[in-house]
């Protein structure tokens, strides 16, 4: 139905800015992603070096992201200030990191209640602050021209062509309660920084290898690469294509613990400092990292997948598809093409437990004796068949060791259980072979197969043998020979 506007009253409804900005401020960034979502302005300004730098005083410290990229005018410089500067549905360039028109503000507000950009075009500086005090004051959206003197680390500001300062004070959530002199703040704050760098160290890390600086201070931030290319024994899978070309997906099967140094293996774990926190999906829009590590609800995070990573590429207009969050750090695909990304994955979790039950393989060719321990046995009485619980298999013979004074009863409901094996209707099924037979613990979660594992384990070593002794020995044991890749797993 067509409303015919010239015909109706209209009253006004803008935002109150204040309680705005609150919510600005609820939106969930860490300061790791809101540092994040100010360099990508720096990149999307075509930045060739960016420093990040900070001056600690407890409640009253100042941090600053400063870049040498493209510089605004003062008119520029207040549209780019405006919450809603650009609306997401304007088509961008193709190297802008850009949608909503928020970042800067939101990224700013979440960490501090005082921001200041100041910005250098043509050796013509502007300046503007937002103060949450003031608009509180004030109540209404509106900019002060304030810049906060004496910090050494912009000095260098000064001399640039063109360039961008974002500087943060009054920040509230980072430096609350804490004390210039007191050292435990002190730690705090540099063991965030430290944090800080190592996303960023991820993030961008295809920018830094491209030949972006990012410094902390004056160290420049090295990048870190989640699929270790170039590290001996990465596997890469084929790349498949995606939306006539637009996303890519590759999988990397990453190298088996064996090849590498203690010091590569460390470099593995990443800035989540785990293997397993890092196996999954690694969005790139553009080549910003969006989500590192993730199965996308796809699939849980298991450990014996620790070595599958896989990477996907996709373009910059293609936000509303893949439901693009503010923070920048969500991600999903659009249903049409859940099903090749699915099968990617799937190849590539075979192959990365490949390399694990390949790993189990060797240890039992290498160390197994002629013991084998399955859970049934088949017994002749009286000319028939009947099927027996292995007593001599290692989780029976504790369990029956433990049970004391139930060993007895235990002992009978075992008897009872054997005496009532349906093998007739196993029989049946198995010959109409509708559906196949599932292997021990298919379709289950695995979790309890390690546990258990994980005890006969310990207690092999307990009672002397060699790790690798150990492991040959459960791996001949039913139902854990189904269960290669767990080996890996197991842990004195
Ligand atoms: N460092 C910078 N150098 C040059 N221009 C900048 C810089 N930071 C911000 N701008 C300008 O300000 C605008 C608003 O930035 P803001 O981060 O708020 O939104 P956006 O980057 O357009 O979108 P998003 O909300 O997705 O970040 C940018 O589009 C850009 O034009
Ligand atoms: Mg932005």
């Amino acid at each position: 139905m067509e409303i015919d506007y010239t015909k109706i009253a209209t009253a006004s409804a803008e935002p109150e800015a204040g309680s705005m900005i609150e919510t600005f401020r609820a939106i969930g960034y860490s300061i790791e992603t809101a540092i994040a979502d100010i360099i990508d302005n720096s990149i999307s300004a075509g930045a060739k070096s960016i420093w990040i730098d900070y001056v600690w005083s407890g409640p009253d410290t100042i941090i600053g992201i400063m870049d040498d990229g493209c510089g605004m005018t003062n008119e520029e410089l207040i549209q780019a200030m405006r919450p809603g500067s650009i609306s997401p549905l304007t088509e961008r360039a193709e190297h802008d990191l850009g949608r909503f028109g928020l970042g800067l503000k939101t990224a700013s507000f979440s960490q501090c209640r005082k921001f200041c950009v100041a910005s250098r075009k043509n050796y013509i500086e502007s300046y503007w602050t937002w103060d949450l005090d003031f608009v509180n004051n004030v109540e209404a959206w509106k900019l002060i021209k304030y810049k906060p003197d004496g910090i050494d680390f912009t000095k260098h500001f000064d001399e640039l062509k063109n360039g961008t300062v974002v500087l943060w004070w009054d920040l509230d959530r980072l430096t609350k309660d804490t004390q210039v002199d007191k050292e435990s703040s002190k730690a705090d704050f540099f063991a965030t920084m430290e944090r800080v760098k190592k996303h960023l160290s991820m993030v961008f890390h295809r920018y830094i290898e491209e030949g972006l600086n990012i410094f902390l201070r004056d160290r420049k931030i090295t990048h870190w690469d989640p699929f270790m290319i170039g590290f001996e024994g990465l596997q890469p899978r084929p790349k498949t294509f995606l939306e006539e070309g637009k996303v890519s997906i590759k999988g990397f099967v990453l190298p088996h613990r064996s090849k590498l140094s203690a010091e590569e293996y460390n470099y593995g774990r990443g800035p989540k400092d785990s293997w397993t926190a890092h196996q999954g999906f690694y969005v790139y829009r553009n080549k910003r990292l969006l989500v590192a590590g993730d199965w996308l609800g796809l699939f849980k995070q298991e450990v014996h997948y620790d070595l599958c990573r896989i990477r996907i590429d996709m373009p910059n207009n293609m936000d509303d598809e893949w439901q693009i969050d503010i923070k920048k750090s969500v991600a999903r695909p659009p249903i049409r093409i859940r099903d090749p990304i699915l099968a990617v994955a799937k190849d590539v979790r075979t192959k990365a437990v490949e390399v694990y039950r390949h790993k189990g393989k060797v240890v039992r060719r290498k160390l197994a004796k002629n013991e084998y321990f399955p859970f049934w046995e088949e017994k002749t009485r009286h000319g028939k068949r009947f099927y027996r619980l292995n007593r001599e298999h290692p989780m029976l013979r504790e369990f029956l060791q433990k049970a004391n004074d139930h060993a007895k009863q235990f002992e009978k409901v075992l008897q009872f259980i054997e005496e009532t094996v349906p093998v007739p209707l196993i029989t049946l099924h198995e010959n109409e072979n509708e559906r196949p037979h599932g292997q021990p613990f298919e379709g289950k979660n695995h979790e309890v197969v390690l546990e258990v594992m994980q005890a006969i384990y310990k207690k092999l070593i307990t009672e002397g043998l060699q790790p690798e002794q150990a492991k040959a020995r459960i791996i001949n044991m039913e139902p854990f020979n189904f269960y290669l890749e767990y080996l890996e797993q197991l842990e004195i």
